[in-house]
């Protein structure tokens, strides 16, 4: 490992393909840095066939993965095949090899991540996985090193550049929702089952593995409240934007003495809110820290060169500590125990859309209910549809609980319809 230090690549993919052109053009200033040589020496595929870069001498190509796991001159193991299975036996095995691991895999670290770390701690190795959320922003590191000073209270991001391109479609320019998915799907943003994306688990992915460091506490899947883009129903953008609010899928966690919450949900997000500007297949976290107040990290959070640009960035590091010998040293023990904050606990204000039938005494009855359940109202407003019989409401409440929020819904039902309901973020700006 003197003056060289060997990588083997699994996965030659859209980011693997950017690793090995990131290794290849950047191999000058790696040297700089670091005073060794780094290159990959095996590359571990799935079909022969396929067409591969031409910076890679074909001999190079495997397609079995123990010959690389197995071979004592790899130093650093970088997992970009994806999946779960493959990819955390993988990890597992270089690990127990004593070999520095990099993945840019959040199904893995979501699912798997806390018992990999505690591995990657027992065999005194380096696992990082930069890449596994928001692509090219490197916010692991920030959580890791750069706010490590800090307390952090709350954490809001567009994670899923997937679901971000559509709603920035849909309401920009008027594009249908099939139409936006099937671009974002082109532009290769999408996952190969976009489902993940829409139905808002990529982004429950990533939201367990930030709210797990960002809190020092170990989040589970099943912690988050997911609610995907299927909430959203016709005119719900623009009722957003006529109360001075923007829809975004929204990945939110906040930590307070009675534990934390942790969803990813389509919200009403105030314009003069940051995170309202993010347009696009754009990524963006906005966290605020006790100390520092609010900090926001954006850039591209999916693509070849971004992405590889945060898993190259993994490398640089793992080949540091190789140097210094200090591998493995990080803490990732959690500091805290996992308290997850019962829905009587969680605080927002909520936008609720009911279709009622337009005769006296029905809003009388609907606010009933909220005075019931002690669900204090801002404001209501009563549309009447032309020749129905029937009128839209759409209330917009106070600071009252998750939990009374789902009773009123649940009450509703009897006398309404319920067409839509979202969480508020934020003040309103017009
Ligand atoms: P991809 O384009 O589908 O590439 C996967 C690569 O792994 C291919 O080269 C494939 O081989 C190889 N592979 C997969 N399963 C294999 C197996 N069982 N045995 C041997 N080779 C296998 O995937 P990707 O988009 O690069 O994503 C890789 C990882 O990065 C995933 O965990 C993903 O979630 C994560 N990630 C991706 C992005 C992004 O923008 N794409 C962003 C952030 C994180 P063949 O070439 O022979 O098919
Ligand atoms: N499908 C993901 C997204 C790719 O749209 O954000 C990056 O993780």
């Amino acid at each position: 490992m003197n003056n060289e230090i060997s990588i083997g690549l699994l996965g030659l993919g859209t980011v693997g393909s950017g690793v090995a052109r990131i290794l290849n053009q950047h191999q000058q200033d790696l040297h700089h840095k670091l005073g060794v040589q780094v290159s990959i020496k095996k590359v571990l595929i799935k079909d022969e066939h396929k067409e591969r870069l031409s910076i890679l001498d074909r001999n190079v190509f495997t397609t079995d993965v123990y010959e690389i796991l197995n071979d004592p001159s790899i130093d650093i193991i970088v997992e970009v095949m994806g999946g779960i299975e493959e990819a955390k036996q993988s990890i597992e095995s270089a690990l127990l090899a004593g070999k520095q691991v990099v993945t840019a895999n959040k199904d893995v670290m979501a699912e798997h991540g806390h018992e990999l770390l505690k591995l990657a701690d027992r065999e005194r190795c380096d696992l990082f996985y930069e890449a596994s959320v928001a692509g090219g922003i490197p916010i692991i590191r920030t959580l890791e090193d750069g706010l490590a000073s800090d307390r952090i209270s709350s954490l809001m991001g567009i994670v899923n550049g997937t679901t971000n391109f559509i709603l920035t479609k849909m309401k920009q320019e008027n594009m249908s929702y099939e139409k936006a998915l099937a671009q974002a799907t082109e532009f290769g943003y999408a996952e190969a089952d976009p489902s993940s994306d829409v139905d808002g688990l990529d982004a429950a992915r990533k939201m367990v593995i930030l709210s797990s460091l960002a809190f020092s506490t170990e989040v589970h899947l099943e912690d988050v409240l997911v609610r995907g883009m299927k909430e959203i129903q016709d005119g719900d953008l623009e009722l957003a934007n006529s109360f001075g609010y923007t829809m975004k899928m929204v990945g939110t966690s906040k930590k307070d003495e009675e534990g934390i919450e942790v969803s990813v949900e389509p919200i009403f997000l105030a314009n003069s809110h940051l995170l309202a500007s993010v347009n696009n297949e754009f990524n963006a976290v906005y966290i605020y820290g006790d100390t520092v107040g609010e900090t926001m990290l954006y850039g591209p959070g999916a693509g070849s060169l971004p992405t590889a640009t945060s898993v190259v960035s993994d490398i640089i590091a793992a080949c540091r500590n190789l140097l210094l010998e200090v591998n493995g040293k990080r803490v990732h023990a959690a500091q805290h125990k996992r308290v997850i904050k019962p829905a009587n606990c969680c605080y927002a204000k909520y936008f609720h859309r009911l279709l009622v039938k337009d005769e006296v005494g029905m809003l009388t009855k609907l606010t009933s209910i909220y005075s019931k359940h002690n669900a204090s109202l801002q404001s209501v407003m009563q549309h009447p549809i032309k020749n129905e019989g029937m009128a839209e409401v759409i209330l917009l409440t106070h600071q009252i609980s998750r939990q009374q929020h789902l009773d009123v819904i649940e009450n509703l039902e009897g006398i309404a319809s319920i067409i839509s309901h979202y969480r508020i973020e934020g003040e309103e700006s017009a």
